[in-house]
C-alpha cells in the first residue's frame, strides 16, 4: 500500500519540515498547528527553506510551487478524516502528545498509520493513548534534523506495531527519500544514546576548561569527520529539547547520561539555540550564526 495522504501534527521546526519533504515527493500533506499565525510562519519558513535549496542547487525552481501547493493547512484535526498517515510532531510532552493521540484516534479512518516523532518518549507508552484496536497501526518514525537534509528515519515498533504498519511507514519514507533503520523501542533509540554520550563528554571538556565550544566543534569536523560540530548541532536541535531528552536518558540509564550542569546553567539563562538568537553561539534574526 502506498501512501498518498498524510497529516503531520505539529507545525514547528520538525513538523514544517516532515510535510515539506513528503510533498516533494508529490503526496499530498495537510499540516496542523494550534493557531493561523503558528500555521502562516511555518509555511513562510518552508518558502524560505526552499528558496536556500534553490539557491544552493538541491531543488528546481518550479519545485517550490509545486511542493507548497500540496500542503494544505488546519487547526482543526477533524479536517484528518481521510488521512492515509498521520505523523505527529507536538511538544516533546507525554501529556500534550497523549491528547493529541487521543482525538485523532476518533477522527483517523480505521487502518491508518498513526507514527509520533517524538525524540525521547517510549512509544509504546505513548501507544496508551490509542484505543486498543488501533495500537497496531502506530508506531515512531524519528525524524532528524533539518529534515529536508538528513537522510536518517528511525523506525520504531512498539510491543503492539504490526508488521503491516511497520512495512507501510518503511515505504513511505523511502518514497520521500529517506533511509530508514528499524530499532526497537527502547530509551532514546540508537541514534540519540549514541549522540549524547558523545555530547556529555564535550559538555565534560567545556566544563573542565579543556576546551573551547568553538575547538571541539572545529575538533569533532576536522578530526572525525563530523559536517557539523556538537556545540552547532545542539544549538540547533535546541538545549532546551537537549536537556528534556538528557533527563529521560538520565531516569532510564542512570549516572551515565545524567545532563551536565553546564547544559543546565545555558538553559536556565535562556539560550535555547538557534530558535532564540543565542545558545552556545550567537544567531541573526535567519538563524544564521554570528562570527
Ligand atoms: N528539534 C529536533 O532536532 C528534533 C529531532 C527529532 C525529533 N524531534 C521531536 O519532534 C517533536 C517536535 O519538535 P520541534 O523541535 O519541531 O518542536 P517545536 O517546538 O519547533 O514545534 C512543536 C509544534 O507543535 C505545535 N503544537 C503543540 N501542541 C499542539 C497540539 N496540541 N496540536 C497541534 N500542534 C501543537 C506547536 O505550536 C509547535 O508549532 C518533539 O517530539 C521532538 O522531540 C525534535
Amino acid at each position: 500500500m502506498s501512501i498518498e495522504k498524510l497529516g503531520v501534527v505539529g507545525a514547528g521546526m520538525m513538523g514544517s519540515e516532515i510535510a515539506l519533504v513528503f510533498a516533494m515527493a508529490g503526496k499530498s500533506v495537510l499540516l496542523a498547528d494550534t493557531s493561523e499565525e503558528g500555521l502562516n510562519a511555518a509555511v513562510k519558513k518552508l518558502s524560505e527553506v526552499l528558496d536556500s535549496g534553490i539557491a544552493r542547487g538541491f531543488w528546481a525552481e518550479e519545485d517550490k510551487p509545486l511542493a507548497l501547493s500540496r500542503i494544505t493547512t488546519t487547526t482543526n484535526l477533524e479536517d484528518f478524516s481521510d488521512r492515509e498517515m498521520v505523523i505527529e510532531a507536538v511538544f516533546e510532552d507525554v501529556a500534550i502528545k497523549s491528547e493529541v493521540f487521543a482525538k485523532l484516534d476518533k477522527i483517523l479512518p480505521s487502518a491508518c498509520i498513526i507514527a509520533s516523532n517524538t525524540s525521547s518518549i517510549s512509544i509504546t507508552v505513548l501507544s496508551a493513548s490509542l484505543s486498543d484496536d488501533r495500537q497496531a497501526d502506530f508506531l515512531g518514525l524519528h525524524f532528524f534534523s533539518p529534515v529536508h537534509r538528513m537522510k536518517l528515519v528511525e523506525v520504531i515498533s512498539a510491543m503492539d506495531t504490526s508488521q503491516r504498519a511497520t512495512e507501510v511507514a518503511t515505504e513511505a519514507c523511502i518514497d520521500a527519500g529517506k533511509v530508514p533503520i528499524q530499532v526497537k523501542d527502547v530509551v532514546g533509540f540508537a541514534v540519540n544514546r549514541m549522540l549524547f554520550a558523545l555530547w556529555n563528554e564535550a559538555l565534560r571538556l567545556v566544563e573542565e576548561g579543556a576546551c573551547t565550544p568553538e575547538d571541539i566543534d572545529i575538533g569533532c569536523k576536522l578530526g572525525l569527520g563530523h559536517p557539523v560540530g556538537p556545540f552547532e548541532l545542539m544549538d540547533l536541535t535546541s538545549n532546551t529539547l537537549n536537556l528534556q531528552v538528557g533527563e529521560i536518558l538520565q531516569e532510564a540509564y542512570g549516572e551515565r547520561f545524567l545532563p551536565r550542569p553546564i547544559l543546565k546553567q545555558i538553559v536556565a539563562a535562556g539560550r535555547a539555540g538557534r530558535k532564540t538568537g543565542r545558545g552556545w553561539y550567537r544567531y541573526d534574526e535567519k538563524g544564521r550564526q554570528k562570527k
